[in-house]
């Protein structure tokens, strides 16, 4: 089964991001996670548009940045004009969520939405073709290296056969506890792009790391 891999540098060495960046690169990673926190929506603070602009000068794939913040309205043209490539927003805190997808999409980007572990699949059901990507928590966001949630591999089969019905062909991304026991089973209910940061960068050998989760996941 395909699936894209995103390794997310959150669990890289922030004093050498685009050492680690390379060599998860070189690996085949698919896809580089940037998880931008801002200590409200989520308990924790990262990084913002300065450091994705610097990303942006030595990343060869997209740049996949995970909105975790109570306003992303505010932020979206920074982040796309620091150079990312794929947005998405928590539902959780966007009353008018149509328009901030016209809004990513309009900066000629794609637009993903994100559903905490607790947010239920339905929430999806009104806004299924305006998307580009649905991306599921498969932990409480906020710090990496935490324990996958079982009942996401439900939630992913529901999330595909809701955008199936509504003809959407958006992959869903999944984020958070991804390792080599579980993504096999994360591919099978239907991920098309897996999240994965203590399980690359953790070890110190993310090329390793990347082969054993591909290895894993056939
Ligand atoms: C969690 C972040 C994740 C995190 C995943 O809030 O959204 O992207 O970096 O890390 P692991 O794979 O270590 O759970
Ligand atoms: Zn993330």
């Amino acid at each position: 089964m395909t699936f894209q891999l995103a390794p997310s540098i959150l669990s890289a060495d922030f004093a050498h991001l685009a050492r680690d960046i390379a060599a998860a690169e070189a690996a085949g990673a698919d896809l580089i996670h940037v998880d931008v926190m801002d200590g409200h929506f989520v308990p924790n603070i990262t990084i913002g548009p300065p450091v994705v602009k610097a990303l942006k000068r030595v990343a060869t794939r997209p740049l996949d940045v995970h909105l975790m913040v109570q306003h992303p309205d505010a932020y979206l043209k920074a982040f796309a004009e620091a150079g990312a490539d794929m947005l998405s927003v928590h539902i959780e805190v966007l009353p008018h969520l149509h328009r901030t997808l016209e809004a990513i999409r309009a900066l000629g980007i794609k637009a993903g939405v994100v559903l905490n572990p607790s947010t239920p699949v339905s929430a999806l059901e009104e806004v299924a073709s305006e998307l580009d990507y649905v991306l599921l928590m498969s932990v409480n966001p906020g710090f990496g290296g935490q324990k996958f949630i079982p009942s996401t591999l439900d939630k992913i089969r529901r999330t595909r056969a809701l955008l199936d019905r509504a003809g959407s062909h958006a992959p869903i991304e999944v984020d958070g506890g991804v390792d080599a026991s579980n993504i096999r089973a994360i591919v099978e209910a239907g991920a098309g792009m897996v999240v994965a940061g203590q399980a690359v960068f953790g070890g110190g050998h993310p090329a390793d790391a990347i082969a054993a989760l591909r290895a894993a996941a056939q």
